[in-house]
């Protein structure tokens, strides 16, 4: 079987989480500690591929400075997370980040699994898709393995598909409900792929349950945080990117 290189983003929204828990307000001079950019740069030097994060509009975890900061100072492409809004399409047009991967945000947005309703947004996300591509960001829909969604993440110009992992992670320990959503994924991938997007896929991923996945064909990119920002914890950040590296290094899809 050919052996195919399976990238990492590294989600480093939940180093944000711990800070704001403590340094909600801004003293000058104050160091806000953790850094979601040093544990990026530390996930670099592991070798990840990518990192991830995601602003979201309450700013609950990362704030606009530090995703200005993740463009500037860490040399790995960025993928924005971010909700199909006017304001986060403003901010990401500044930035131009590398790719953009939009997410629901409040109860409307979502499926019923908790992936983003493409087909009820088409028209707004065939709009802001045009003009994040327009500032070369590829443009990811995080959705659920739905033959529909899918069908309609290639309408509205969607470069890639992230399909939500949240439900496989959630029913894992029981073989018959793991199975089910693995056909569920299998064959979302394969229509993904034959529709010509790309497909990442995250949510709930851990060192555990990350390689039941690789019977998911066609997979590009895993994006993953608060497993290995948990196990950061006990090993350091760059033992827990490269554990996840070496795991993922037997994907052969
Ligand atoms: N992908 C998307 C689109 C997400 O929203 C998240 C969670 O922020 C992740 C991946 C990473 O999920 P986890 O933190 O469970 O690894």
């Amino acid at each position: 079987m050919k052996k195919m290189k399976l990238r990492l983003g590294v989600n480093v929204d939940h180093v944000a989480t711990v800070r704001q828990a403590r340094y909600r307000e801004k003293v000058p001079g104050m160091i806000a500690e953790p850094d979601p950019v040093g544990f990026a740069l530390e996930a670099q030097k592991a070798g990840a591929h990518g990192i991830t994060a995601h602003l979201r509009e309450d700013r609950r975890h990362m704030q606009e400075e530090d995703i200005r900061r993740l463009k500037r100072e860490v040399a790995l492409p960025l993928n924005l997370e971010m909700a199909n809004t006017a304001e986060m399409v403003k901010f990401a047009l500044a930035l131009k980040p590398d790719a953009v991967c939009l997410v629901p945000e409040n109860r409307q947005e979502v499926t019923t699994e908790g992936g983003l309703d493409v087909f009820g947004h088409r028209i707004s996300l065939q709009k802001n898709i045009v003009r994040l591509r327009d500032v070369g960001a590829k443009v990811s829909l995080f959705i659920d393995p739905d033959l529909k969604q899918i069908e309609f993440a290639k309408k509205v110009g969607a470069d890639w598909i992230e399909l939500h992992t949240g439900k496989f992670a959630v029913v894992y320990q029981n073989k018959r409900r793991r199975a089910e959503e693995l056909k569920r994924l299998i064959e979302g991938a394969h229509f993904a792929n034959k529709m010509g997007l790309k497909v990442n896929a995250g949510h709930g991923l851990h060192v555990r349950n990350v390689c039941d996945l690789f019977v998911m064909p066609f997979l590009y990119e895993l994006n993953i945080g608060h497993s290995i920002v948990s196990r950061a914890l006990w090993v350091g950040v760059r033992n827990a990117v490269k554990e996840m590296l070496v795991l993922m290094k037997e994907y052969r899809l």
